[in-house]
């Protein structure tokens, strides 16, 4: 048995802010921000939206695609590292204003890779047997956690939710095929939030040194993804006896238009196979995978049996890739 991709669906907020009303914050301009990584516009969560709201909207979507009440979901998994508390999870948030009391229900913290690794964990459960659904999600709320006054984050990310109901199948053409995962915790340094967990608990000092917002070193983190994801892409086509001429669509981690182009063109697939939506959204974290798989499947590109790659890396880093047959 595996399981297979019922329903999709995703949610942005409201409040749209183009590259033009962050001259205003900080010391660059819309040319090169659009340059250096394809980002014209972000959407940004209001002051009332916490993430569990963007994803109750993205999972309501999904659910109704896959034709599937709420109170029927058995497993609730969601990827993000701005869940609406430290604890309890955003997913125990979610499952209760779904009206659920079957799922159970946890977060998974892989930063932009956090919806790959979600769907990982749910594709497991649901092609055991041992739950008949799972409803992944993928939100975050970076907004909440970027300094708006340093111009090497601020520009990059915005706000989302993206869904996904997997089901099971006896198909054997059809599903989540293969999916790996990898983690490289030598590289924390490059992508990090340090302040505010355990280690830097909240304190004057925390909020003076500003070391509760997102760190980047961009280079590295650039240099690593091209390399990682080349090498998650190839693992798991030839782990499925595909080449990367049998990928019908690309749906990977809107992290920069020139990572995505550079892996692309590594992997020798045209560019044109992978659906894109950065110059809208920014780089949304663990919501970008669904986000993305939710546009390409209402735009109507997916048919059943269409093999599908899926790609994304976060801090951690962590990164994988996931072929599915649609
Ligand atoms: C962040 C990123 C866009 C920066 O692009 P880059 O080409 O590496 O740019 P650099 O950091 O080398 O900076 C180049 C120049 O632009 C300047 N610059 C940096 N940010 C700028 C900004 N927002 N606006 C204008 N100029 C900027 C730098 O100061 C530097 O100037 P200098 O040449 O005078 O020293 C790029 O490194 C990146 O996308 N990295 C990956 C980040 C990512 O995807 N993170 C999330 C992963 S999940």
């Amino acid at each position: 048995m595996r399981s297979l991709i019922a329903g999709t669906g995703s949610f942005a907020p409201a409040r749209v802010v183009p590259n033009s009303e962050l001259e205003k914050l900080v010391d660059t301009n819309d040319q090169w921000i659009v340059e250096r990584t394809g980002i014209r516009s972000r959407h940004l969560a209001g002051e009332d939206e916490a993430t569990s709201d963007l994803a109750v909207k993205a999972s309501l979507r999904a659910l109704e695609a896959a034709k599937l009440d709420p109170k029927d979901v058995e497993a609730i998994i969601v990827g993000t590292i701005t869940p609406d508390y430290p604890f309890p999870s955003a997913a125990a948030v979610i499952q209760g204003k779904l009206g659920n009391k079957k799922a159970f229900a946890f977060d998974v913290s892989a930063a932009c890779a956090g919806s790959l690794y979600a769907l990982a964990a749910a594709d497991r459960f649901v092609a055991s047997g041992a739950t008949r659904n799972a409803l992944v999600i993928g939100a975050d709320t970076l907004s909440r956690i970027t300094d708006w006054t340093d111009r090497n984050t601020c520009i990059l990310f915005g706000d989302g939710a993206g869904a996904m109901v997997l089901t099971p199948t006896d198909d054997p053409r059809r599903g989540v095929l293969t999916t790996r995962l990898h983690t490289d915790g030598a590289l924390v340094p490059i992508l990090l939030q340090p302040g505010g967990g355990s280690k830097e608990p909240f304190s004057q000092k925390v909020l003076d040194s500003k070391s509760h917002y997102v760190k980047m070193n961009g280079r590295e983190v650039f240099k690593v993804a091209v390399r990682a994801l080349e090498e998650s892409c190839r693992e798991v086509l030839t782990a499925e006896k595909l080449t990367t001429g049998d990928v019908k669509y690309v749906i990977a981690h809107q992290a920069n238009k020139r990572i995505l182009d550079a892996t692309l063109d590594r992997l020798e697939i045209p560019a044109s196979k992978c659906w894109m939506n950065l110059e809208k959204y920014g780089n949304t974290s663990a919501a970008s995978v669904p986000m993305t798989l939710d546009e390409a499947n209402r735009a109507g590109w997916f048919q059943p049996g269409d093999v599908i790659l899926m790609m994304a890396i976060g801090g951690g880093m962590a990164w994988g890739a996931s072929v599915v047959r649609w």
